[in-house]
């Protein structure tokens, strides 16, 4: 009897659940306070979240929390770490300086998939230089066994078109890159990083858009060389990247997913219905620790990709890019998702404490006799703001080019926060404020929250806190100057 209740003690202690973690990007133009959103984690029972940059004010939200944080070096500054000391310096003022105040960092992403083809360029070539680099400067400043470098890496980093995950390997170009650095990974305990995408992958080798989700209804499936079934993108995936470090001699080493989503506007098949279907059954099957087809039974940790849309993301790739949020930029819920991972019906809990721009709205006030005109306004408006959703198949494709061009002034109007000083409803004549929603079937014409937090250009070398640190500096610096000057 003794003997089982300690193996049972053995065997609780042992239990390892994977964990529902989420990610903050913040390139929008007006966003959420660090405090809200930080409130937004607590209240949904979020343990981890992956910030992109680590801003001074950011960082601080979450002292106390804690909340497990990821924060990222950008690829264009790994090459200014490139050495010892610039990895102890960094660390230093980073990591350190954050721990002190009582904020957990979990993992240090070394760039942003900076082995992808579609961002490569030769300095990110420095990144497993400075994976080394910085675990080390974190191991001797004592936060190794609680803080993990790792590099965040795309499903591109395999040779394209395996048709089975046993068939898989790392491109030729990097390959060497990868087994010294999963050799890094594996001496210092750290985890493979992978971002995922399975409505992309499944689009871009053209399969059954239901081989995308995780809740069996796929008759697609594949049989690799062991017998293992596979009947879906994520396993598919996930095991594919497995495969590839076995064969690169790391066959064991825990593999994380960094990201992973539903976009739900500004491509094919993304849209609400299909965000809500696709995390119904990946949350739940995260919790329920059923690992995949070649490591069942082996919890995974996932990061949702991403927790509110970004309006000021990049759409080299597509208009999607700026879509991914479960929840709207101002904090209100996309769909149903448990985020505790038991599959309920329920919402997310809604931001608090946010605080919306007057209901305005700015439209076109259809003065059409000079057309070339309404579109150089109609473009120059769709420059600054977010138009993405009017592109085929986007959620606001359906309307007429009248309100087109009217959603495109709206969407300008809001993210210049409503300000006639700023021109924000002129269009040289064209436009006019408006007090009823012009929203129309599944297009919204956003009103703005209030522009609470100042934009910050993301993480430099010691990210934005450096920047904050050398103003503070100058200012205990000023008074002095202004006595040396007065003396002159
Ligand atoms: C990093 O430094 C090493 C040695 O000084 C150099 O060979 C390498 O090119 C540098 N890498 C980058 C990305 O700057
Ligand atoms: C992979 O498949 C795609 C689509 O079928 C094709 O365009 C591409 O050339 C293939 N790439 C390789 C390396 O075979
Ligand atoms: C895989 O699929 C085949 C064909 O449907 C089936 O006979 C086999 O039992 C399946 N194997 C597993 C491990 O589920
Ligand atoms: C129409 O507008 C354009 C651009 O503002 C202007 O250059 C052009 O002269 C206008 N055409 C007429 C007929 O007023
Ligand atoms: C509205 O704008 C989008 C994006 O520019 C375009 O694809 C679409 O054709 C436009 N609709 C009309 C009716 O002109």
């Amino acid at each position: 009897m003794a003997l089982r209740i300690i193996t049972l003690l053995l065997f609780s202690a042992n239990v390892v659940e994977g964990i529902i973690g989420l990610n903050w990007g913040r390139m929008t133009s007006q966003r959420l306070i660090p405090s809200t959103v930080v409130d937004l984690f607590l209240q949904n029972g979020i343990p981890e979240v992956k910030v992109f940059s680590f801003s001074e004010n950011v960082m601080k939200a979450f002292s106390g929390s804690g909340i497990g944080l990821t924060i990222s070096i950008p690829n264009e500054v790994i090459h200014d770490i490139n050495s010892t000391n610039g990895a102890r310096e960094w660390v230093r003022k980073t990591i350190t300086r954050f721990v002190l105040k009582n904020i957990n960092i979990k993992y240090v992403n070394i760039g942003a998939e900076p082995f992808s083809p579609s961002f490569w360029s030769k300095t990110y070539l420095g990144a497993v230089d400075v994976l080394k680099m910085i675990q080390d400067a974190l191991n001797e400043a004592g936060h190794g066994d609680k803080t993990k470098a790792t590099i965040p890496h795309l499903t591109d980093i395999l040779k394209p078109n395996n048709t089975k995950p046993s068939e898989a390997e790392f491109r030729d170009d990097i390959k060497d890159l990868m087994i010294q650095s999963l050799q890094i990974l594996k001496e210092n305990n750290s985890p493979v990083m992978i971002d995922m995408f399975p409505i992309l992958f499944v689009n871009e080798n053209n399969l059954d858009i239901e081989f995308a989700f995780t809740d069996g209804k796929s008759t697609y499936f594949v049989v690799d060389d062991n017998g293992l079934n596979y009947t879906n993108a994520f396993d598919f995936m996930y095991d594919s990247i497995l495969w590839a470090m076995k064969k690169s001699g790391a066959p064991d080493l825990k593999l994380v997913v960094g990201q992973i989503g539903w976009p739900t506007d500004g491509y094919p098949d993304a849209n609400i219905a299909n965000a809500e279907r696709f995390y119904k059954s990946l949350l739940p099957r995260v919790e329920s620790n059923r690992g995949t087809p070649l490591r069942p039974g082996v919890p995974i940790d996932l990061y949702i990709h991403s927790l509110c849309d970004e309006n000021k993301m990049k759409t080299k790739f597509g208009a999607f890019q700026r879509h991914w949020g479960i929840y709207r930029n101002d904090g209100e819920p996309k769909f149903l998702i448990d985020l505790s991972g038991q599959g309920r019906d329920v919402y997310p809990t809604t931001a608090k404490g946010v605080t919306y721009m007057p209901k305005r709205w700015c439209i076109f006030n259809e003065d059409t006799s000079n057309l070339t005109k309404v579109k150089y306004e109609f473009e120059a408006a769709c420059q600054e703001a977010d138009c993405t959703s009017l592109a085929p198949g986007g959620s606001c494709s359906h309307l007429t080019y009248n309100q087109n061009v009217s959603y495109a002034f709206n969407r300008y109007f809001q993210v210049k926060s409503q300000k006639e000083d700023n021109k924000a409803c002129q269009f040289d004549g064209l436009a006019k404020v408006v007090p009823d929603n012009p929203s129309t079937g599944t297009c919204i014409f956003p009103v703005e929250i209030l522009e609470a937090e100042v934009a910050d250009r993301g993480a430099s070398i010691g990210g934005q806190g450096e920047r904050v640190y050398m103003v503070f500096k100058l200012t205990t610096l000023l008074p002095l100057l202004l006595i040396i000057l007065s003396f002159i």
